[in-house]
């Protein structure tokens, strides 16, 4: 069956001039079907590069997005239009603007999570990957930083001279990760390196080997002479692991599933290159706004 679906999503993409662009949260068929996989950063800038008229979004709402915001010109559809990140509804705009208007003299650094609206309003957008370079980069030593708080506060750690003034977001699937849970496998596996996403919570930072985006831990794994590493972050990132270091050892957290991701199917894939359907569509003038900040982040590249 699977066998059938993947073979009329390659004929499609090759016929309509289609992409598929893969997050590395997505479920393994997904991943299998990538022409590129990559971490939030890492597509966004590969979004700008492809020659491809369409792009297949397998991933959550605010990258696909920013992919859109990056190729006004291109249709950029996403085959489940309720694939959607929590995490961008925890800001509203008049909550920023609030924020904004108590701190006159801060910079507003926002995640790439956040809808185009939180983009367009601030100075410049970041990832996990080179959050800590960017707040590195502005001027202003009081910065406004939306909408992760465990992200800002690790950001915090590295970054003494400037204040950032947090937001009490956070991402349900990296915050229910448990300290414990991570500890119980090292107990069983000690010789394994702690590999989290700075999206966890800040006693889980503490005990970790390397806080990375996912793209640093494929990077981070690939180079290191260690055979064993637990991953604190979406399990499926374990998938992809996996299979570009199939001599090493990788342990996940069995409950970090993040369901907005899991809504992507090769079924929906199928129907969205058959139909290009459901297209992200946005405001014109919206997108413009937003795109000044995120071409702004993709000048800072990756700090990991
Ligand atoms: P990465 O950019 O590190 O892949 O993170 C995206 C994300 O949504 C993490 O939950
Ligand atoms: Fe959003 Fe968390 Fe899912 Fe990432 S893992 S897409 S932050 S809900």
């Amino acid at each position: 069956m699977n066998n059938k679906i993947i073979e009329n999503i390659n004929k499609l993409k090759e016929q309509n001039n289609t992409v598929i662009l893969v997050h590395n949260y997505q479920n393994p068929e997904i991943q299998d079907i990538a022409d590129i996989i990559g971490d939030s950063l890492d597509l966004a800038m590969k979004a700008t590069k492809t020659n491809a008229k369409n792009i297949v979004f397998c991933g959550v709402d605010f990258m696909a997005e920013s992919a859109k915001i990056l190729n006004p010109d291109k249709n950029v559809i996403i085959p489940d239009i309720d694939a959607k990140c929590p995490m961008i509804q925890m800001i509203k705009p008049y909550q920023l603007k609030l924020l904004m208007k108590k701190n006159p003299d801060a910079e507003v650094v926002s995640y790439i999570n956040t809808t185009a609206e939180i983009k367009a309003l601030s100075d410049i957008c970041c990832t996990s990957s080179n959050g800590v370079n960017v707040v590195k980069s502005r001027s202003s030593d009081k910065i406004i930083f939306v909408p992760d708080r465990n992200l800002g506060a690790y950001i915090q750690r590295s970054i003494l001279d400037k204040e950032l003034i947090l937001w009490p977001g956070i991402c349900p699937t990296h915050h229910k990760i448990h300290k414990d849970q991570l500890l119980k496998i090292k107990e069983l596996h000690p010789q394994a390196e702690i590999l989290v996403h700075p999206e966890c919570r800040p006693d889980i930072i503490d005990i970790a080997d390397y806080t990375l985006s996912t793209n640093g831990m494929v990077n981070h794994a690939k180079k290191s002479d260690k055979k064993e590493f637990i991953i604190g972050t979406e399990k499926d990132l374990c998938y992809r692991l996996k299979r570009e270091n199939p001599e090493k050892e990788f342990y996940e957290i069995k409950t970090a599933i993040c369901p907005n991701m899991k809504k992507i199917t090769l079924e929906k894939v199928l129907n969205s290159l058959k139909s290009l359907e459901p297209k992200i569509t946005l405001d014109e003038d919206l997108m413009k706004r937003a795109k000044i900040p995120l071409q702004k982040m993709m000048t800072i590249g990756r700090g990991d």
